[in-house]
């Protein structure tokens, strides 16, 4: 047990003194996420003093950043600096059930879109949330560790657009190389290794609802599947990226084995400003970086890497002076070089809010949770409900194009909760969900047990684009995702909710008394409930996005005039400067993305090793 007994006293009692006001767990979970005394005690030191100059320059500490930090400081010639204009990580933030917490906290970037009349239109501002990690272990901190590599069509799609080297079976040692797979059944399997950094495993914990999801979902004909094995339909368990009940960030994975390395340094607090470019030579020498209001200038002498995530990497890249020409020009930006940067932005996004009533008292709940009990489970043994990733229990890919076949391509996947909106007070608060939909729709239910499910869009066909509002660095850019703009979207997604009607029709779940709950969201009453008409109004009013954003630094050959980076992840038209991050993907995979940004970032600081000369 390495937590600091402190510290569980502190949470212990600001949880006890506080259950009976729920605002006031928020708060206490704040203040201790905010005070920086519980930095994880394995975390490298913030650099007291920089080098003048580094090999590799690596900007933003999140899932990719920490991955290639580490990879390239395994050269003890090469001197690495890590920048992260985030806080360290701490322990709360190890502890699976409050990643809904994490939000409300300065780790989280508090990304908005820009309002809309087409989706989120029930969240507050007709704006949909969308947070990303700011700390040493980026959004990998904010996440609900859920770990899906995908499909093997998507990376062989990403090879037939042209991205040599990318197909399934190049990119399957990587995802091999990230984990250590600790998941007996699958163990001996061919798609798995346990030499990995990243540990991936079942949360020791299941609710019960969460048995007769499963067992439902394989009465409905899924079987119980590996979805990170030989092929994806089918229904499982979320595997995690979790060690032993507390959350496995890219930095404890990564960055913590790499602490005493003399040649890797860590800058915290630190925002990169600019991408430092000769404008004749367009070879890039360095970085510019704000700390605490002071500016600092530090030179690579090889490579910048941008890691920056898939709002900030087209961020920088554009306040350099790398983007659409047009766009640039109007901001006053000088134009190094001309790049569809911005475009290409995809994302998951799931019909919110559908919830379902049981009869039984196996739903998770936030009172439930935080009990003395399981407080004290959790402290010894890393066990019970504590370690469910904020409620996410089980998941189920499907292939609607072809719905026999187990080894299909998923374009929905289920995601379902073994609690709902009202097992939380705070889960409704991530998504912004308006007072008015919150007081009317699920504050009736409250008392009640419930478990909810989200049925996901696995290959969107909208995509949308970020765009700067200034060129001031500290203005955050304008994001406009166009969820839905593909009609074939929706259509996928009421397939799902069909689907999802389905399964909670099985005996398994009837035995729990499981009905879907009624009340209709205001702005839908029109529509006959559980219509197509009330359920495409429903999705538009509760967009849940997933968190997945990616493509807007889109990899692609030459011939491709949209791509931003080649095979290589160079940036085209620019030296000694590459993307490696979710921001590089030319179509989103079927998965959550963390797991494929894992393997981008392995497979990049191979490249980059071969680039120069060291063997991989
Ligand atoms: C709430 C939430 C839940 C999610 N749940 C899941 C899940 O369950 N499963 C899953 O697979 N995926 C999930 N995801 C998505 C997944 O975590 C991301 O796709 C993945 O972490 C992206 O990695 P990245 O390296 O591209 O970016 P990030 O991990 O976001 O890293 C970018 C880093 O760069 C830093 N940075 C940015 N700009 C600058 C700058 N100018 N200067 C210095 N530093 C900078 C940031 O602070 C951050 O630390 C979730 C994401 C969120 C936000
Ligand atoms: C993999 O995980 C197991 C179980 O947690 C652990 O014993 C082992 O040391 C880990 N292996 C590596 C290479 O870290
Ligand atoms: C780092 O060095 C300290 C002090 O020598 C040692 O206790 C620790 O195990 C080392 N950590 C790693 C990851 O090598
Ligand atoms: C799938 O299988 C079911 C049951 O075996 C069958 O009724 C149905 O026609 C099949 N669907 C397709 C598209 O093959
Ligand atoms: C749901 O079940 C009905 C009746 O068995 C069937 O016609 C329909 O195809 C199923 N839909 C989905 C998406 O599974």
């Amino acid at each position: 047990m390495i937590r600091s007994i402190f510290f569980w006293r502190c949470l212990m009692i600001s949880v006890f003194i506080s259950s009976s006001r729920q605002q006031s767990i928020l708060e206490g979970v704040i203040k201790l996420v905010m005070e920086g005394e519980y930095q994880a005690s394995s975390e490298p030191e913030d650099a007291q003093r920089l080098y003048a100059e580094y090999d590799f320059i690596v900007v933003g500490a999140g899932t990719a950043g920490c991955v290639i930090a580490n990879r390239l400081s395994e050269n003890p010639k090469w001197k690495v600096l890590l920048i992260e204009a985030g806080r360290p990580e701490n322990y709360v933030m190890d502890l699976p059930i409050v990643a809904n917490y994490l939000q409300f906290t300065e780790s989280n970037w508090k990304y908005k879109t820009e309002p809309s009349d087409k989706y989120c239109m029930g969240l507050d501002g007709q704006q949909c949330n969308w947070p990303r990690g700011k700390v040493i272990g980026g959004s990998s901190v904010l996440n609900y560790m859920i770990y899906t590599r995908g499909n093997r069509r998507d990376y062989d799609n990403w090879e037939k657009l042209g991205n040599t080297g990318w197909s399934f079976a190049d990119v399957l040692p990587y995802f091999k190389k990230v984990e250590n797979f600790t998941i007996d059944e699958y163990k001996n399997s061919e798609y798995h290794n346990d030499k990995g950094y990243l540990s991936v495993s079942y949360p020791p914990y299941k609710s019960k609802v969460a048995d007769a999801i499963i067992e439902a979902s394989q009465q409905n004909g899924f079987p119980y599947v590996d979805y990170n094995g030989a092929t994806q339909v089918g229904v499982s368990r979320l595997q995690v990226s979790m060690r032993d009940g507390v959350r496995e960030s890219s930095s404890r994975a990564y960055l913590h084995p790499a602490r005493n390395r003399s040649n890797l340094h860590v800058k915290k607090f630190a925002m990169v400003t600019k991408i430092l470019i000769d404008p004749t030579t367009k070879q890039t020498y360095g970085v510019e970086f704000e700390r605490f209001g002071r500016f600092y200038s530090i030179k690579a002498s090889k490579e910048v890497i941008l890691s920056s995530g898939a709002i900030n990497s087209p961020q920088l890249l554009m306040l350099s002076g790398i983007g659409p020409k047009k766009h640039l020009k109007e901001l006053g930006i000088p134009v190094l070089k001309h790049a569809r940067v911005g475009f290409n932005l995809m994302d998951h996004i799931a019909l919110g809010g559908l919830t379902f009533m049981i009869d039984k008292p196996y739903s998770l709940r936030i009172e439930r949770i935080l009990t003395t009990e399981s407080l004290g489970m959790y402290l010894n043994h890393h066990k019970g409900p504590i370690s469910v990733p904020g409620g996410c229990e089980v998941l189920l890919f499907t292939d609607f194009e072809h719905p026999n076949d187990t080894d299909g391509y998923p374009d929905m996947e289920l995601l379902f909760q073994g609690g709902s909106l009202v097992s939380d007070p705070l889960l409704r608060k991530d998504f912004g969900i308006t007072d008015q939909i919150y007081e009317k729709v699920y504050k009736p239910i409250e008392p009640a047990d419930s478990f909810m499910v989200f049925p996901m869009l696995m290959r969107p066909k909208s995509s949308g684009r970020i765009m700067l509002k200034s060129k001031n660095y500290k203005v955050k850019p304008m994001i406009f995702p166009n969820y839905f703009a593909d009609k074939k979207d929706m259509d996928t997604i009421l397939k799902g909710v069909r689907l999802v009607l389905n399964i909670t029709s099985q005996p398994a779940l009837q035995k729990l008394g499981t009905k879907i709950h009624t009340l209709p969201i205001p702005g839908c009453e029109k529509y006959t409930f559980a219509s197509d008409e009330y359920f495409n109004c429903m999705a538009r009013h509760l967009t849940f996005t997933i968190y997945h954003q990616s493509g807007t630094c889109k990899m692609g050959p030459k011939s491709d005039k949209k791509a931003v980076v080649d095979p290589r992840l160079r940036v085209y038209g620019i030296k000694g400067l590459r993307v490696i991050d979710a921001s590089i993907m030319p179509v989103i995979p079927a998965a959550h993305t963390n797991a494929p940004t894992f393997m981008i970032a392995e497979k990049g600081a191979d490249m980059i090793k071969e680039d120069w000369g060291m063997k991989a």
